[in-house]
């Protein structure tokens, strides 16, 4: 059993309690009934001051689906935010009126400022381009139900490897199983922070390359997964616009790949993947999404002490 905490990094809880998440996330995903009335009386506070689709409404449906119930705001504008209320301020008072927090922010640790403030747990949904451990459970999840294993595997992570807090978290998580190898593929303007590589593998053996190419690795890979060049973190317009289709990933590209290769995409994507790849059987970015609302529903289940 977790303890009632925060979760800010991916690395928060040991690989056993991440795999009691995964597992509790499949019962629910196959016997929804049983929990529908789990999280009863418990409210989450869903504080997004960064655009979502995914993140903010899978939550919600993660708790709505638990029988719990939702506040929140994903328009900090309409809020006291507005008036120049700082963080620290808006997050004691939200602690008293709710049982579990999940916060997505611009800048780099404020999850973490905010867990050092709430009484209640206090879920990172989003660090600016730091970290975003529920997207990591959703990726674990997925990478565990459709290939059965999270470890021995070859993982591409492909596109904006600098500013992506999916690839940042994903790396780190991934870095606990054994044998699996990442490939790096990026131009060298969106390669990887140091810090990251660093803490990724701080205690492991890991093995990482880093390449440019995307065509001279795809053959070898378990699992290709493509992420979004992120606009809204580039300084110079410009620079974007130049970076902004690095990576297309179509039809003729996946002809080389793995029969069994999953493409994986935290969504949205904006270029990074052809529509025409949608049909293709190795295309799991949609059952992704649906994924993540289990494992959500799971980890809040976990962190509110209900299960
Ligand atoms: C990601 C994010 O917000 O970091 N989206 C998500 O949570 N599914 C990826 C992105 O925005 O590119």
């Amino acid at each position: 059993m977790i303890k009632v905490r925060d979760l800010i990094d991916p690395t928060d809880f040991s690989t056993d309690e991440i795999n009691e998440i995964l597992i509790l996330a499949q019962d629910m995903e196959k016997n929804p009934e049983r929990y529908s009335n789990l999280c009863s009386g418990k409210i989450l506070a869903a504080l997004f001051y960064e655009p979502s689709t995914r993140t903010r409404l899978s939550f919600e449906a993660a708790m709505l689906r638990l029988g719990g119930r939702i506040i929140g705001f994903s328009e900090p504008n309409s809020t006291s935010i507005s008036k120049g209320e700082s963080l620290e301020d808006t997050i004691k008072i939200i602690s008293c009126y709710s049982d579990i927090i999940a916060i997505r922010h611009p800048q780099e640790g404020s999850a973490k400022r905010a867990s050092l403030y709430s009484d209640v747990p206090v879920i990172n949904a989003g660090d600016g381009a730091n970290q975003h451990p529920t997207q990591t459970l959703t990726d674990l999840s997925t990478i565990q139900n459709l290939k059965g294993r999270l470890s021995n595997l070859t993982v591409g992570l492909c596109g904006d490897l600098k500013f992506g807090r999916t690839v940042h978290s994903l790396i780190k998580a991934l870095s606990r199983y054994s044998n699996n190898k990442i490939i790096l593929i990026s131009p060298d303007e969106l390669k990887i922070p140091d810090y990251i590589k660093e803490e990724a593998l701080k205690n492991t053996s890991m093995e990482i390359q880093e390449v440019k190419s995307l065509e001279e690795v795809i053959d070898n890979l378990d699992i290709l997964y493509m992420t979004r060049i992120q606009k809204e973190r580039f300084s110079s317009e410009e620079e974007y616009l130049r970076l902004k289709d690095s990576y297309i990933l179509t039809k003729e590209k996946l002809k080389n790949a793995k029969d069994d290769m999953l493409v994986l995409h935290p969504l949205p994507r904006v270029n990074e993947i052809h529509p025409e790849i949608d049909l293709d059987k190795r295309a799991a970015y949609f059952k992704q999404a649906r994924y993540g609302m289990y494992v959500r529903m799971a980890l809040i289940s976990k962190l509110l002490g209900v299960i």
